[in-house]
């Protein structure tokens, strides 16, 4: 299958994303959701590319590379999608250091409230909060549960700003062997496994 990336031209074989196209040739896209082993998730929002003759950016992690695709990885319009998922990435889990680290990497200021864009400053110094979290509500902890040990032991509950991820019930899941793939996948290290003797 041949498409078009950045301007250049592939050749691609077999079933692939977008994303682990870009992948098998180098070009990075910034992902959060992701992770190579569970399904597609498509939540984040931080993959979006532009697909010629699609309206609107799509997720890299979600769709499917196409015959004579052509794509690009980075624009304006793409970078500007992506500092607004970090904005509000940040006005959720400011202390994060994953989020921090993203926003650093895309120049966001997010540590002086007269260095940044009036989105961002609302976003992160002026918008409703819930309680602290380092939950970027990824779901992969959620996933990784279902899919590797198949325990379903989390999901996630609630909506907006009151999302998150707890065990059925709100009580300690029955069906869980105590794994730890949860926290293993967890990029903001928001879960941590103890040891209970
Ligand atoms: S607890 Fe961690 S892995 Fe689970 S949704 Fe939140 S950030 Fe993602
Ligand atoms: S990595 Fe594609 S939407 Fe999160």
């Amino acid at each position: 299958m041949k498409a078009t990336l950045n301007g250049n031209e592939y050749t691609f074989d077999g079933d692939m994303t977008i994303l682990e196209a870009a992948r098998s040739t180098g070009v990075h896209i910034p992902t959060l959701c992701h992770n190579e082993f569970l399904e597609p998730y498509g939540g984040c929002r931080l993959c979006l590319v532009e697909v010629e003759g699609k309206r609107g950016l799509v997720p890299a992690c979600t769709t499917m590379l196409e015959e004579a695709m052509t794509i690009r990885t980075e624009s304006d319009k793409i970078t500007k999608s992506r500092r607004f998922v970090v904005e509000l990435l940040l006005s959720r889990c400011p202390d994060a250091v994953a989020v921090q680290k993203l926003a650093r990497s895309f120049d966001i200021p997010f540590d002086d409230e007269r260095a940044l864009d009036p989105v961002g400053r609302y976003l992160l110094y002026r918008a409703p909060k819930r309680e602290k979290t380092n939950c970027i509500l990824c779901n992969l902890c959620v996933r990784v549960c279902a899919q590797i040990p198949k325990r379903f032991a989390l999901s996630f509950e609630g909506r907006g700003i009151e999302r998150r991820v707890r065990p059925p019930f709100e009580k300690p899941a029955e069906t869980c062997i105590g794994c730890g793939s949860c926290a293993y996948v967890c990029p903001t290290k928001t879960i941590t496994v103890e040891e209970v003797s």
